[in-house]
């Protein structure tokens, strides 16, 4: 049986569907006792685990990420959403969050951006074009730098770009740059328009990152400077993998103590255990080896990779907003859910973040990224 949520989509309920079945084999594996159907979502939430408050946490000591999103993603794939269809919900998506995403990307992104242009070695009279720019973190700071050149960010989300113009004016750089609502894999530029190509945070949204790589090939001159930069972990073999694994060795203690919860696990995980399914089809995909040979595909040069990475400390509402904001799976399901399940999971999620507090622990976020750089022959 399906169930209208939101004009224009439609959600599965009943209690014997492939998707219901999902959810059992997901509570199962979450070790989440199932409870009696309670209507759309096929599941109660658990009982918060007071002396426990990372049982589901981070996942580390039970059951990984990674078997998580494998779960997930059985029987997700084959709901047949055209590319078309997958962009039109990412896009409206962006629309609905744009002021919070805006808020968040200037408040903790900054230093990445920083680091693409710092990358890109951005001249004054560079032509610059940012894919999925969203609300013009890179294209605004890049627009500072080539002030006697000319930038253009690039998103399909109208929304993302409306705060991205109202930032233009209100920092005096209209002039400077301009957003254009525009398909990445499409890009609407004549060949070789630009001397650098940036993009952050935004590769894996699309459904064919290659055609991307291609046509931000395309529209670079010889000897133009892509920069990429996507969520990631450093390489296991780098100095900053060597620090990252041995801190990740004592988060585990942390999480299995009950004074750990990181960022987006904690909410995937709560929202498998108040049985809804975050949206699998948008969650960023995408592996590191895959860039680098992308970026060789698509005919780049020279291409190289670093990482740069901070955490953040945060407070249970600054935890819970930016996950609702930045993890696409949650966001995009969340956006749909009633609102009494959106509120009963969200008094959950602070609760469980207060146990962790009251324990002395910490709630953390990561913000990192792994920059693909490249030339143009
Ligand atoms: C995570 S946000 C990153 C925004 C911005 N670069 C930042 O770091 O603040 C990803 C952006 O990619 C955009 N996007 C996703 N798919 C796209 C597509 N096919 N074409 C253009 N933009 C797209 C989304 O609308 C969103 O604004």
């Amino acid at each position: 049986m399906f169930c209208n949520t939101k004009p224009g989509y439609f959600r599965v309920v009943g209690a014997i569907s492939a998707s219901s079945c999902q959810k059992a084999r997901l509570c199962d594996a979450l070790r989440a006792k199932p409870l009696p159907h309670t209507g759309s979502f096929g599941y109660r939430a658990a009982e918060p685990t007071k002396q426990s408050p990372t049982a589901l946490g981070t996942g580390i000591g039970s059951v990984s990420r990674r078997r998580v999103f494998q779960l997930l993603d059985l029987g997700m794939r084959s709901r047949g959403q055209t590319a078309s269809d997958y962009k039109r919900q990412d896009a409206a998506s962006y629309d609905d969050a744009a002021a919070e995403f805006d808020r968040l990307t200037e408040r903790f992104s900054g230093p990445l951006a920083m680091r693409i242009l710092d990358l890109a070695r951005l001249r004054p009279t560079d032509q610059v074009l940012d894919v999925g720019t969203g609300t013009g973190l890179v294209a605004l700071r890049a627009a500072a730098l080539a002030q006697n050149g000319r930038v253009f960010g690039i998103d399909h989300s109208a929304g993302m770009l409306e705060q991205a113009s109202a930032k233009a004016r209100r920092s005096g750089l209209s002039d400077a740059v301009a957003f254009r609502q525009m398909d990445a894999e499409q890009l609407e530029f004549p060949d070789r328009s630009f001397n650098a190509a940036l993009s952050l945070y935004a590769l894996f949204h699309f459904p064919d990152p290659l055609a991307a790589v291609r046509e931000m090939h395309r529209v670079l001159r010889p000897g133009g400077r892509v920069v990429i930069g996507v969520g990631s972990r450093p390489s296991l073999f780098s100095w900053n993998g060597i620090v990252q694994g041995t801190r990740a060795a004592r988060e585990r203690v942390a999480a299995a103590s009950g004074r750990l919860l990181t960022a987006p696990q904690f909410l995937l995980h709560l929202m498998c255990e108040h049985g809804m399914e975050p949206d699998v089809e948008h969650r960023p995909k995408g592996s590191r080896t895959r860039i680098s040979r992308m970026l060789r595909q698509a005919g780049f040069k020279r291409v190289y990779r670093c990482w740069q990475g901070h955490r953040e400390e945060l407070d249970p509402e600054e935890f819970w907003n930016l996950q609702v904001t930045y993890a696409s799976e949650a966001r995009i399901h969340l956006q749909q859910a009633a609102p009494a399940d959106f509120v009963a999971l969200k008094e959950d999620f602070l609760e469980r973040c207060r146990s962790v507090l009251a324990n002395h622990g910490k709630l953390i976020y990561r913000h990192a990224a792994m920059f693909y750089a490249g030339i143009r022959d």
